[in-house]
Order: structure tokens, then C-alpha cells, then sequence
């Protein structure tokens, strides 16, 4: 051991007589044993954190020169944009970092849903993602309208104004969001202060609990085997290996190429066409035009299209409500997903055809509603909204039948490879 080594031992065995240093590295990388059958799939959480650490780094930096006044707004974007040194790079790092963290986080909750990772004991670890997943498009939502572009403002105003259609408490309620009569500059400072502290902590504290959760009980894998039922004489699971370095080291070579797909998006297409950043946004907000289209980004637009789907009055209810209803409803139905499913096994590589064409026909209707969503309107599109929000909703009403149906194959004792 030569003497810099001698001195880091020295120094960690001291900070470890007083903090659970190694305890902590031990039970959370070096012996925690994952599955040791992960594939492409399993990079989705891990670029979930690298985007929530993007999202924060460069949210700092643009704090530094962002001005959350209705007045000075869109001009200090602007003036991040064309003057501050490599303010285009953090800015469009934040921007693409928004999109990115949807597509990975929607990749992530696929994988879930197709090696059954809400399944039981792993109920709470999704629980834990659903409100990630709220707490993230509250994040997106409040740090849209911080630009102050036409489409921040009118976005916003649609958005509110949809809790107007709650009877009795509705008025009351958009008012108290926008604090208010309008979409204003108090409107602009409350989200300015949710976006940047608030909400942050929130996921940052559930990423922490989410972790824990799954540390707890252990990953699963593309085969839904529960790896800790087999265990050698020492008590480590047969087919488990170390989290480090096995996938610490895998992880990072994920990365890197995430980072490249990244930075090829940022530094080339950094709109992507107005679907990362809509064209009406380099546009100051202006109160008293409203655009012709108003579109949200292309993250929420499968609950824009379940809402602009409700078109007829039925009970006592108006369709406007029962758009705000269903597209309420459309995102919780994640969060039954573990008791809805009622296969004896978790994986689809052992689920029989029912619920692979089921899964697929919910994944197809969801794309379609994303893309009616950045549309506008037409009789024909409505319509095709409609025969989709059926099946979004069946996939979910039905699921406690035809998983139960479903043939299903004998699922190995140990992992596949
Ligand atoms: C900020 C957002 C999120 C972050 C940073 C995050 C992070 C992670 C990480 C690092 C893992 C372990 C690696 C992996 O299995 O890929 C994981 C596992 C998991 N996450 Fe997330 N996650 C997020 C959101 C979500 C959401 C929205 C859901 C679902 C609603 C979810 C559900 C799960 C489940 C079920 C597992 C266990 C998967 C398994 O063992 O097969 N997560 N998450």
C-alpha cells in the first residue's frame, strides 16, 4: 500500500467510525446482488436519474440569469440564449433534458409493464414511480409557462381553466391555482417557485424512497424470477452478481451512449420539428391573442386527446367535465395496475398471446392519442380519439379477466441467460 492509499484507507475508516459509510456502499452496490439476466430494458431507470440530475444541473444555471417576471421573462430567456457565454447550451440541455426524461420514463414503466414489475412484492416501488411520474408532469407543466411564450400562456390558461368545469368549487379553485383572474405574473412566480424548490425536492425524495424500495425487496428481471428464493450457502442468491461493478460499470457504458443520442438531438434538433419546443413559444406571450392551435407537448398530449375525446353531454354532466374526469382517471389507472393483474406470472416472455396482443393494442392506442393530441381537431380525428380512449380505458377495466384467462407457460426455477 503506498502512502496516498494508506492516507484514503485512513480517511474513510475515519468518516466510517462515524457515518455508515461502507454499510450504506455494501447494502446498496457492493453486495447488493441484482439479477444477473438485466437487459436493454433495465437502462431506463438508471437514465431516469441522469436526467433528473441534468434537469437539476442545468435548472441551477438558468436560475442564474432567468427572470420570473410576466415583464422580463421572455426577454431573459432570450438573453440566455444569444448573450450569456453557453447559455444556448444550458437552455437547450434543459429543454431536450424534458423531453429526454419522458421518453426514458415512459420506456421505464413499459418495461414494468411487460416483465410485470408492479407485481407483488414490488407494488410500492411502482407506487413510489406513479407519484414520480404526477410530481414529474407537475414539473413539466410549471416550468412550460416559465418562458413566457404564447404557447406557456395559453397552455396554462386551457390547463387551468379545465379545473373551472369541477361544479361548485371549480371557479373558486382556478382561481386559487392562478391566484389570479387571469394566467398573470403572480401565476408566473408561484410556478417559478414550485418548478425550482418545491417540486424538485419532491422527486429528488421520492427517487430516494423509490430506490429504497426496490433495494429492499430486490430487482426483478425479464424472466420475473425472484432470485432471492434460491440462495447459496452463504446466503447470496444464485443468480445473482454484485451491483458493483458488474452493472455499475454496464451503466455507464449505457450512458455514455444516452448521452451521445442526447447531445445529437440538443446540438441538431433541439426543437425536434416543435415537438420538443412548439414554434408559437419564440413568440412573447401576448393576453389578448389567443394562437389558433393550442397544443400541450407531446408528453401529455395522450391525456390531451382522452380529454378532447368526451364530446357529448350525458347525465347531468357536460362533456368538458367529463373530459377532465376521464383524463384524471386515464393517468391513475397506473396505480391499480399490481391488483388489477391477476396472472400467476409476471413476465411476458411466460404470458400467454391474450395479454401480449392486449399490451400491444394499449400501446398502439397510446401513441395514436399522443400524436391526434398535437393536432387540431376534426370530425374524423375525433373519432379515432374515441375508439382509442375505449381501448386505453378496456386495457385497464378488462385486464382482472384475460390475464386471469390467459395460457400462460411454466416459468423457469432459475433466471434464463
Ligand atoms: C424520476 C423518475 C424515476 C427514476 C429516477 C427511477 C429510477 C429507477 C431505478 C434507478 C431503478 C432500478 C433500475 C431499473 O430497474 O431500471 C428503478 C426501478 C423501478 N422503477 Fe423507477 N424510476 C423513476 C420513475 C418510475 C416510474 C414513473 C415508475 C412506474 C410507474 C417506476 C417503476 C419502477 C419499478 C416497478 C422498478 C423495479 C423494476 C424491476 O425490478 O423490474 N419508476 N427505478
Amino acid at each position: 500500500m503506498n502512502a496516498i492509499t494508506r492516507q484514503l484507507t485512513g480517511l474513510r475508516d475515519w468518516v466510517d467510525d462515524r457515518f455508515p459509510l461502507m454499510s450504506l456502499w455494501n447494502d446498496h452496490m457492493g453486495k447488493y446482488y441484482a439479477p444477473k439476466n438485466f437487459n436493454f430494458w433495465y437502462y431506463f431507470g438508471v437514465f431516469s436519474l441522469v436526467a433528473l440530475v441534468i434537469q437539476i444541473l442545468t435548472g441551477i444555471w438558468l436560475v442564474m440569469n432567468y427572470k420570473p417576471d410576466a415583464e422580463l421573462a421572455f426577454a431573459s430567456v432570450e438573453y440566455i440564449m444569444r448573450d450569456v457565454s453557453w447559455g444556448w447550451l444550458i437552455r437547450y440541455m434543459h429543454s431536450t433534458g424534458a423531453s429526454a426524461f419522458f421518453i426514458v420514463v415512459y420506456l421505464h414503466m413499459f418495461r414494468g409493464m411487460m416483465y410485470g414489475s408492479y407485481k407483488q412484492p414490488r407494488e410500492l416501488i411502482w407506487i413510489l414511480g406513479m407519484l414520480l411520474y404526477l410530481c414529474l408532469m407537475a414539473e413539466a407543466f410549471m416550468g412550460y409557462l416559465l418562458p413566457w411564450g404564447q404557447m406557456s400562456y395559453w397552455g396554462a390558461q386551457v390547463i387551468i381553466s379545465l379545473f373551472g368545469a369541477i361544479p361548485v368549487i371549480g371557479g373558486t379553485l382556478t382561481e386559487w391555482i392562478r391566484g389570479d383572474y387571469v394566467v398573470s405574473d403572480i401565476t408566473l412566480n408561484r410556478f417559478f417557485s414550485l418548478h425550482v424548490i418545491a417540486l424538485p425536492f419532491a422527486i429528488a425524495g421520492l427517487v430516494l424512497l423509490h430506490i429504497i424500495a426496490l433495494h429492499e425487496v430486490g430487482s426483478n428481471n425479464p424472466d420475473g424470477v425472484e432470485i432471492k428464493k434460491k440462495k447459496d450457502a452463504n446466503g447470496v442468491p444464485l443468480d445473482g452478481i454484485p451491483f458493483h461493478p458488474y452493472y455499475s460499470v454496464k451503466d455507464f457504458a449505457g450512458i455514455v451512449v444516452f448521452l451521445m443520442l442526447f447531445s445529437a438531438v440538443m446540438f441538431f434538433a433541439p426543437e425536434m420539428g416543435g415537438y420538443f419546443l412548439e414554434y408559437n413559444n419564440f413568440i412573447p406571450a401576448n393576453p389578448m391573442q389567443t394562437p389558433l392551435h393550442i397544443a400541450p407537448v407531446w408528453y401529455f398530449t395522450p391525456y390531451y386527446s382522452i380529454l378532447r375525446a368526451n364530446t357529448v353531454n350525458f347525465f347531468w354532466i357536460d362533456a368538458k367535465l367529463w373530459g377532465v374526469i376521464f383524463m384524471g382517471l386515464g393517468v391513475m389507472a397506473f396505480f391499480f395496475l399490481p391488483w388489477l393483474d391477476r396472472s400467476p406470472v409476471k413476465s411476458i416472455r411466460y404470458r400467454g398471446g391474450l395479454y401480449k396482443t392486449m399490451l400491444a393494442i394499449f400501446v398502439v392506442a397510446f401513441l395514436i392519442l399522443g400524436y391526434l393530441g398535437v393536432k387540431p381537431v376534426s370530425e374524423g380525428r375525433t373519432l379515432v380519439a374515441q375508439i382509442c380512449t375505449v381501448i386505453y380505458f378496456l386495457f385497464f377495466l378488462l385486464m382482472p379477466i384475460y390475464t386471469k384467462l390467459d395460457k400462460t407457460k411454466p416459468v423457469p426455477d432459475r433466471v434464463t441467460m
